[in-house]
């Protein structure tokens, strides 16, 4: 069995979730942590016991014995911090929103193809449970076709003005950091729209707070999604369909449920709890791919990224959301 020896880039709250997902791993080795600070990179690399640490990502990215990098800094560093790694011949899992647009996305993936190396997104919905079972659901036909989309995320942070949330530096906003996953719900179960119209309301550092977003497919589907950081409404879908309807969502605390409402049936429910908050699961891809000498995840496939940043540049124009200096 092939071990592989995993670099952390930027170790703050993300990537501590995402080390306890690798660590389940025998064939996963927790090697090195690079930090713009040193002390930084010491403290997580003790808490959770890497070999290595570094105080610069240069550093880390040099490491001729690292195999694979996740990288988890903020969404505007993703693009200089992916190709740094690449470019040292490393494989790497990046963070959501891959980028701040598509036109870094499509660098990205231009310099994976480049270098021969492995590249995705480190999108969490499409390995989990409810996913799985809502596809499942969808393809037994007992629901009929989808309809219709309402897709939904806002929790509700402390106002501050340099926290990468509000930020626009940092890509800040709801939209690149929560209101992709009703994007990526809409995305999956329904396809790219065909027009999009999206309305903003902003925070005092000029960041998005609130954002509502229709889309229309030329069939006449259409979705409603909402993402804020004013509200706290949870994470989650309902998708309505010919036959019944379905909720996909999930709580505060991970857990995952599927509620299924057939015209004229009672309610069923389906409720999972993975380990890990399920993160483990796009390690556990990113070591597959990588055993069986593939470049990108049949799972999450660049294609998906890119369908994404394009849809999420277009929700962006719609609503004037623009990220000074960076697009
Ligand atoms: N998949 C998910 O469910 C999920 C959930 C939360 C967040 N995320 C994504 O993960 C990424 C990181 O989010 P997070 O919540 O972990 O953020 P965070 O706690 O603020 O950590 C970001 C890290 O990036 C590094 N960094 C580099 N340049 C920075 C700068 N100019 N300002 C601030 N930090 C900088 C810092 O590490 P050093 O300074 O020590 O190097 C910091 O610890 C984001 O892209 C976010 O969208 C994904």
């Amino acid at each position: 069995m092939k071990r592989y020896k995993w670099g952390i880039l930027a170790p703050g709250k993300m990537s501590a979730k995402f080390t306890r997902g690798i660590k389940l791993f025998e064939n996963a080795e927790l090697f090195a942590v690079g930090s713009r600070e040193r002390d930084r990179a010491k403290k997580f690399a003790d808490e959770f016991g890497f070999e290595k640490y570094y105080g610069s990502y240069e550093e880390l990215a040099a490491d001729p014995d690292v195999d694979v990098v996740y990288v988890a800094s903020p969404h505007s560093f993703h693009k200089e911090h992916t190709l740094l790694c690449l470019r040292n011949g490393k494989n790497v899992i990046c963070e959501k929103a891959f980028a701040i647009n598509a036109r870094e996305v499509n660098e990205m993936i231009s310099e994976a193809k480049k270098q021969d190396l492995f590249l995705m997104e480190a999108l969490w919905p499409p390995f989990q449970p409810f996913y799985n079972k809502a596809h499942e659901i969808l393809d037994s036909g007992m629901l009929g076709e989808p309809v219709h989309l309402y897709g939904y995320f806002s929790f509700h942070p402390p106002f501050d003005p340099l926290d990468r949330k509000y930020n626009l530096a940092l890509g800040g906003g709801s939209l690149l950091d929560i209101g992709l996953y009703p994007v990526i719900d809409a995305l999956t179960f329904l396809g790219v729209p065909d027009d999009i119209k999206a309305l903003a309301s902003f925070s005092p550092t000029g960041s998005e707070e609130s954002i509502s977003m229709i889309f229309k497919y030329s069939d006449g589907r259409m979705a409603n999604l909402y993402s804020s950081f004013s509200t706290n409404v949870g994470i989650g879908c309902d998708i309505l369909c010919e036959k019944g309807n379905m909720t996909v969502a999930r709580g505060r605390d991970m857990s995952q449920r599927v509620i299924l409402n057939l015209h004229g049936k009672d309610k069923e429910e389906f409720t999972f709890n993975p380990p890990a908050m399920g993160y483990h699961w796009e390690a556990e891809e990113v070591m597959r791919c990588l055993d069986e000498g593939r470049k990108e995840s049949p799972v999450v496939p660049l294609s998906f990224s890119l369908d994404l940043i394009k849809t999420l540049d277009r929700i962006r124009k719609a609503a004037g959301i623009v990220f000074p200096g960076i697009d």
